[in-house]
């Protein structure tokens, strides 16, 4: 049985101007924000709102520990309606905080039961990449277990999604590059997965060829085109949701979450580092399989070659974000191994979604072949 579902209410506005007319922010609403998106487009709009900086909790991703440091500083104040607004790990954090939760969040990742939704949430990206907005999904590192887990619960998603190019268009382009990256890895490891269905597919679809061709568009005319293409970005970073958010995400993002929790590289980036080769040594396993040759097929359409793609598709990137090798990132041979049980052991439910099922010695000559 495939199944295909798209949840949130989708609104989409020009500016926040108009998304604020139309929201009526006041008493009982909690905004999660970044204190620039604040001071830029909030400040004046939301008097009567309890609004929490996410960087007075974390420097980086978001933690089980820096969820607790919110809740204990939220305690016994009431709200109705959760507003993130930001990138993922701002989304992803709302989500957690929409959720009637009375344990430690580490307990929160082991219970098997789903929470329910205690408040109306609302998710606004601001970074064109997780996607975070259209998904069940809230990924969080867990400090005792020195990675990262993902929560999966119906009742994460949000009540309503908010796309507003208005707060794209100035990204910086680090932030723009990893984050858009990270899109483009949700449309290929979606498309790839066995879960996939014909509908998931066109999603992934469009989430590759969006992003592939403004890439493009960017090597040849500059950097400065992103203002202009920021809204087909954002579009393509929630067209990435709905597909990973219903075909799910594979091992390039199992691969990647060690590197983001222990040495604190960005997602989209650590996801970067382990992209193509993941590729590689699915084309060494299984060349024939039909998914694979339609993704090569569309890959070679959207790049213009004929050659080997994935050595295209590595060119094109790189100039968006730079391929790193891990031990760039401090990752020490001994830890390589420690990588490859952590994803053996912590992240079979991406591992399962696998084009062709990866086993642990496919994974360490993963980690050794991008070490140095
Ligand atoms: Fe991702």
């Amino acid at each position: 049985m495939k199944e295909f579902k798209i949840v949130p209410t989708i609104r989409m506005y020009p500016t926040v101007k108009e998304f604020l007319e139309d929201t009526h922010p006041g008493k009982g609403d909690l905004l999660l924000t970044n204190r620039f998106l604040w001071e830029n487009y909030f400040q004046g709009s939301t008097e009567e709102v309890r609004v929490l900086f996410y960087e007075d909790y974390a420097s980086g991703e978001p933690s089980d520990e820096m969820v607790d440091a919110m809740y204990e500083s939220l305690k016994g104040e009431q709200f109705s309606r959760v507003w993130g607004v930001g990138g993922g790990s701002v989304l992803d954090t709302a989500k957690i905080l929409s959720l009637k939760g009375e344990e430690s969040t580490a307990q929160l990742f082991a219970t098997p039961a789903p929470l329910p939704k205690s408040r109306e949430l609302l998710l606004v990206p601001t970074t064109c990449g997780t996607g975070s907005e259209m998904t069940n999904i809230a990924i969080l590192e867990i400090r005792s277990l020195r990675t990262k887990k993902g929560l999966a619960w119906d009742s994460l998603y949000g009540d309503q999604a908010v796309l507003i190019p208005e707060l794209v268009k100035g990204l910086p382009f680090p932030v723009f590059g990893t984050s858009s990256i990270d899109a483009l890895v949700h449309g290929v490891e979606s498309y790839l997965s066995p879960k996939a269905s014909p509908l998931s597919r066109m999603y992934s679809r469009e989430t590759i060829e969006k992003i592939l061709k403004g890439y493009r568009r960017i090597r040849e005319e500059g950097k400065q085109v992103l203002a202009e293409t920021a809204g087909e970005f954002l579009l393509a970073a929630a067209y990435g949701g709905i597909a990973f958010g219903n075909a799910g995400c594979g091992p390039v993002h199992a691969l990647s979450y060690p590197l983001g929790a222990v040495h604190h590289v960005p997602h989209g980036e650590a996801n970067y580092a382990m992209f193509t080769e993941v590729l590689r040594v699915y084309e060494e396993k299984d060349p024939q399989g039909e998914t694979l040759k339609e993704l090569k097929t569309l890959l070679s359409e959207l790049l213009e070659t004929k050659e080997d793609v994935y050595t295209a598709l590595e060119e094109l990137l790189n100039g968006i974000v730079e391929k790193k090798p891990l031990a760039a990132y401090g990752v020490t041979g001994g830890e390589l191994e420690d990588f490859t049980q952590a994803v053996m052991t912590q992240q079979g439910r991406l591992m399962a979604n696998a084009y062709v099922p990866l086993d642990e010695k496919d994974v360490a000559g993963i980690y050794r072949r991008l070490w140095k």
